[in-house]
């Protein structure tokens, strides 16, 4: 299949190229990010291989539907940045990534947890600079803590299992509970009943325009005194405005987060030679209780290859009909 490669990094272009030895397409690697401007580098491509914040609405899907793409290729799990009835009415396939390494993200989760209680951050530049002064580091045994685990899929039963070993408390949602998780020693409760629970939360489900805001102002009043709030999986599950107001009242003790509303602006580029414009975003990074990461979770070794691997065998599911093609529908929307 020819295939168009959109938001191209280097590290992409690696792991596609090695995956590539076994499927033989043609790849086309283009930096920007797909948007309605760019939707005509496509022009010609039967694939079209798009990662998070790449624009797959409805402008762009007629776009490329008139370039001739048939297939779009996610090279992600989450699919929420995708006008699916858009596609279905163009006659495109979309294919995703539905499982690379559950351990990246969960890790990484665990990783923000760690850091944002034993302030590695403020530790290491503090060494570097010759202050062995501990005033301002003390954190709290994350044993016997309670955490709050948002749906439990592939990466939340992992980033359970990390967390029982721990020797935490857990409290788990999901519309469809899991057995495993019960195994772990997990209460499965209501939404309500895990926010006034839990001292840690970390959001493990998809974006939705049911879970879009889950965490707004309401959510957070009903939380802990000093909650730690995790969010690895998309930046619209949490209201940041009323996660700011959260953290100047101090009701939100700490906040991690690896993906935020507004990231398409911000996240895989570097700025760093640019004032942020993004007033919200600039005011989080104010806080010293606050640790963001730019959409991290999933960037291990293992996951980039298993990301590539599937992403050109969808290709090959779909031009052949052999292997798996793991297809996007509407149905998974309402599901
Ligand atoms: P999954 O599909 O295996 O699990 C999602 C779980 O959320 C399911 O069990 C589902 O029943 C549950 N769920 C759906 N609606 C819910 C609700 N209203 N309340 C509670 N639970 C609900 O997905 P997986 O692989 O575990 O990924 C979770 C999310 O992580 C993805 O949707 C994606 O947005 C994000 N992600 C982030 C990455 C990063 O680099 N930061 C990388 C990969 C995924």
């Amino acid at each position: 299949m020819r295939i168009a490669v959109f938001s191209t990094k280097p590290y992409d272009r690696t792991s596609l190229e090695e995956a590539n030895r076994d499927h033989g397409h043609e790849l086309a690697f283009f930096e920007p990010r797909l948007t309605p401007e760019t939707a005509a580098l496509a022009e010609g491509y039967e694939g079209v291989c798009a990662f998070v914040n790449d624009q797959v609405d409805a402008r762009v899907v007629g776009k490329l539907a008139e370039g001739g793409t048939r297939t779009v290729l996610l090279r992600s799990a989450g699919f929420n940045h995708v006008d699916l009835r858009a596609a279905a009415e163009n006659d495109i396939a979309v294919a995703r990534v539905p499982a690379y390494s559950p351990y990246a993200v969960a890790e990484h989760a665990m990783g923000l947890i760690l850091t944002l209680n034993r302030k590695f951050h403020r530790a290491h530049a503090r060494v570097r600079e010759g202050n062995f002064a501990l005033d301002g580091l003390l954190g709290f045994d994350l044993h016997g803590k309670t955490v709050g685990v948002v749906g439990t899929g592939k990466i939340g039963t992992v980033f359970c299992r990390i967390a029982a070993g721990f020797g935490c408390r857990i409290l788990a949602h999901d519309p469809y509970p899991d057995d495993e998780v019960r195994e772990l020693g997990a209460r499965y409760v209501e939404l309500d009943e895990l926010f006034a629970g839990a001292d840690i939360i970390a959001l493990h489900l998809p974006l939705t325009p049911e879970t879009h805001h889950l965490v707004d102002a309401a959510a957070v009043e009903r939380m802990r005194e000093g909650v730690v709030l995790i969010n690895t999986s998309r930046g619209g599950l949490v209201d940041t405005r009323a996660v700011i107001e959260g953290l100047k009242s101090g009701k939100i003790g700490a906040l991690g987060l690896d993906v935020y509303e507004e990231e398409a602006d911000l996240f895989f580029e570097d700025l760093s030679g640019t004032v942020i414009q993004d007033d919200v975003f600039a005011r989080l990074l104010t806080f010293p209780n606050v640790l963001v990461t730019g959409h991290q979770g999933f960037f291990t070794r293992e996951a980039l290859a298993a990301i590539a691997e599937t992403t050109l065998g969808n290709a090959t599911a779909a031009e052949r009909g052999e292997g798996e093609l793991h297809a996007v529908t509407l149905e998974d929307v309402k599901g």
